[in-house]
This record gives structure tokens, C-alpha cells and sequence, in this order.
């Protein structure tokens, strides 16, 4: 296990759709166990393999920080199957620095996907983790939470992350869970 590299936005690994899980090995748990790792180090409630440079189907999530490991998802090729209601929720991400915005998510999803111990799943979420779900599954799309904001709002935060790496301030931490 190994701490691993956050990628950030406009890393290239971001955008690209990530590529169906077939075989369950030792070098993909290893991955997943290092991915958890990375997870609660960051500290954040959800990761994605293309957020650690990888770009397979494998997200891991843990919403509940107070008793970690209870209710942590380890899950290969996750796929929303149902989804209804909605709810808007401020997210923030890993690989998008110093920024958050409200969005809209489905409000339920039901979730089918694998487990690292080859049986398939399903997994019934609302509130917090229906929309952890929602964005790192996303994520495997190559989609970041901040395309799903107004064109506007999206163009002001590439200006404000210029600014900030300009003037060497791009690794302070925000405030907002991170997904
Ligand atoms: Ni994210």
C-alpha cells in the first residue's frame, strides 16, 4: 500500500473515460487498498481511479469519517440503474483545488457494480452518498462536478485557479467535504 498522487484539474487523465474493470488481480486490489489509503489521508469521502492517474472502473467511498472503515465501498464497474428525485448539495473534489458548488443530483440511485471479491452488488444510497456516487461515477466518465456548473461559474474558476497557482497559493485546502 502507497500513498497516491492526486491528479487535479486540467490534468488529462480527468477527461478520459475510464476503461471496464475485466479481471480482478492482486496488482487491482493493491491498487483499490492504496486508493482507500489516499482516500481518508486526503482527508476526502470518495476517490476514483483516473483521480490517482489510473483509468479503470474502480471507485472507493467511505461517507462516515466518525467511525471509518464501517461503511467504506470498495466497487469495480459501478452503474446507476435507478435514479429519482432531486437534490442540490455543495461538492467539492479532490482534484478540482480550492473551489466548490452547489449541484444537482438525482436524490436516490441505485448502484450495481462488483466487489473486489468478485460478487456483484447493489447498493440503495440517498443524501450524501447517493451524490458521492453520482460524482465519482462521473468521474469514470471523465466528467468533473465543475461541468456541471454554469459555463460562467466554470470560466471565473479557471481565472481564480490561474491566479492561485500564479501566486503559489494552489494547495490550500477548502473547507467543503471533498468527493
Ligand atoms: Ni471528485
Amino acid at each position: 500500500m502507497a500513498l497516491l498522487r492526486i491528479r487535479k484539474f486540467p490534468d488529462e487523465v480527468l477527461k478520459r473515460p475510464a476503461h471496464p474493470v475485466e479481471n480482478v488481480n492482486g496488482a487491482l486490489n493493491s491498487l483499490i487498498d492504496s486508493m482507500v489509503q489516499t482516500m481518508y489521508a486526503a482527508p476526502g469521502v470518495g476517490l476514483a481511479a483516473p483521480q490517482v492517474g489510473e483509468s479503470k472502473r474502480v471507485i472507493v467511498l467511505d461517507t462516515d469519517h466518525d467511525e471509518p472503515g464501517k461503511h467504506l465501498l470498495k466497487l469495480i464497474n459501478p452503474k446507476i440503474v435507478e435514479a429519482e428525485g432531486k437534490i442540490i448539495w455543495e461538492e467539492g473534489c479532490l482534484s478540482v483545488i480550492d473551489y466548490s458548488a452547489e449541484v444537482e443530483r438525482a436524490a436516490k440511485v441505485l448502484v450495481r457494480a462488483w466487489t473486489p471479491e468478485e460478487k456483484e452488488v447493489e447498493i440503495e444510497a440517498d443524501d450524501l452518498l447517493a451524490v458521492a456516487l453520482q460524482h465519482e461515477i462521473d468521474h469514470l466518465e471523465g466528467k468533473l462536478f465543475i461541468d456541471r456548473i454554469s459555463r460562467i461559474k466554470r470560466e471565473l474558476y479557471r481565472r481564480k485557479l490561474k491566479k492561485l497557482i500564479k501566486e503559489g497559493k494552489a494547495d490550500e485546502r477548502p473547507s467543503t467535504v471533498r468527493i
